[in-house]
């Protein structure tokens, strides 16, 4: 039973600590899931649910402690590509840690890696879309995000915070990505080290909502799950758009996410070896788990105004309620209180498949033009916020406080 809040919990005589609301809950189901089926098939076999990221946390907490953080984050705003050096001025520990985090593991695949390319080209509007209204409004459904990133500086300042995590969703999908010339393993690494300091920063928080179980944020099983809200998202839903994906570029496309869990600081034997392992562990830890929180809630609410103040008429707020609702279904939508949207709701419902179909050239008649142009200008408009979003300098940093709210 992960759906607490604070003001539940204070209600139902819940423990609220000063460092945030925890409650005693019976303890999740275990993971089950076999290190035979992740990338070198075989593992210890812990529970990543009680593994953070031991190289990463204590050099970071150090960082931070030491009122370090600040100098740190000015140093690296000019560190931006895989193959530039470090800037002189980093503290030696942390030096040290990055110089090896960065290094790409040894099972990576410049040939697959390159497939990856050319799904990304192919696909690369539905994929724009599938992150921002899938797998963004999903991390709104999975209760752990959706509290850690609420109470920490992300939920304090939302915009900034999706802009930083659409920069991942481009960077990866770039055709240089994990080349000398890409941005990828600089992109990856600064996430982890913002995620070492959220891990440090939020148990400080008088105002975390989180679960007797849950002591320290983002396990190695949480971003597991965040993972599957991504690439395994995105599979699914080609899949059900009957979108058809060609086998070099299918795997190509899960190797450039399972190296960027690598890069994020997961150990290989709980990253998926297959897209049906990746299944196989989805329905385990992702599908089970989502629900609405408050917080969840808030962060929907947030998200949906994000075409808020722009001169693109379509990204108003009750065509991307629509596409939400299209994306992740009724049940999740009414669950975040995003309504139905009286003409974009039974537009998608009815036009999206066929007008995918018809873009892809598999199907040429029975789509009406009105609908058709409705979907392909919604698409354009998208992009065009997609990358004037991109446009500025985007420096992901290490968090130095949490949300004061
Ligand atoms: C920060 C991506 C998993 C919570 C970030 C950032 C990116 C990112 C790009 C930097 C954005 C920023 O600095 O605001 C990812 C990816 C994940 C993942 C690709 C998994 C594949 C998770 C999980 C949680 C989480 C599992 C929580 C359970 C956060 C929080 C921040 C953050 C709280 C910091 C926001 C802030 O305070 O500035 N993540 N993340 N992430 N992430 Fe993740």
């Amino acid at each position: 039973m992960e759906d607490l809040n604070r003001r539940t919990l204070i209600k139902a005589g819940g423990v609220v600590g000063a460092a945030g609301a925890v409650a005693a809950v019976a303890p999740a189901t275990p993971w089950t899931w076999s290190p035979a089926n992740s990338l070198p098939g075989r593992g210890a076999g812990a529970d990543p649910r009680t593994l953070w990221d031991d190289e990463a946390d204590p050099v970071i907490a150090k960082v931070i402690d030491s009122g370090q953080a600040p100098k740190v984050n000015k140093l690296l705003r000019t560190w931006h590509k895989n193959s530039q050096p470090l800037p002189a001025g980093l503290p030696p520990e942390l030096r040290d840690f990055m110089e090896h985090a960065r290094q790409l593991p040894s099972w990576t695949d410049q040939a697959k890696l390159a497939d990856a390319v050319k799904f990304n080209q192919k696909r690369g509007t539905y994929l724009g879309i599938i992150y921002g209204f899938a797998s963004g409004m999903m991390s709104t459904l999975i209760p752990r995000e959706a509290r850690a990133v609420y109470y920490s500086k992300g939920g304090w300042d939302l915009k900034d915070r999706i802009t930083k995590t659409a920069k991942l969703g481009y960077d990866i999908g770039s055709l240089n990505a994990y080349q000398p010339g890409g941005e990828m393993i600089v992109t990856c690494l600064k996430t982890r080290m913002a995620h070492a300091g959220v891990r440090h920063l939020l148990p400080q928080s008088p105002h975390w909502v989180h679960s007797a179980s849950e002591n320290i944020p983002i396990s190695q099983a949480d971003v597991m799950v965040t993972w599957h809200s991504l690439p395994t998202t995105v599979m699914r839903n080609f899949r059900k758009w009957q979108v058809p994906i060609a086998a070099d570029e299918s795997a190509g496309f899960l190797h450039s996410w399972q190296i960027t869990a690598h890069m994020l600081g997961v150990k290989d034997e709980y990253i998926p070896g297959s897209w049906n392992a990746a299944e196989s562990q989805a329905r385990q830890v992702l599908d089970p788990i989502q629900m609405p929180t408050p917080e969840g809630r808030k962060l929907a609410d947030m998200l949906l105004d994000l075409g808020m103040n722009l001169d693109l008429t379509l990204l108003s707020r009750g065509v991307l309620g629509a596409l939400t609702r299209f994306m992740l279904g009724d049940k999740a939508a009414d669950g975040l209180h995003i309504p139905r949207e009286p003409v974009w709701t039974p537009l998608l419902e009815t036009a999206w498949t066929p007008y995918v179909l018809v873009r892809e050239g598999l199907l040429n008649v029975g789509m009406p033009r009105e609908a058709y142009w409705m979907i392909d200008e919604f698409l354009r408009q998208f992009v065009l916020f997609y990358m004037s979003e991109l446009r500025m300098p985007i420096n992901i940093e290490i968090p130095v406080f949490n949300n004061p709210k």
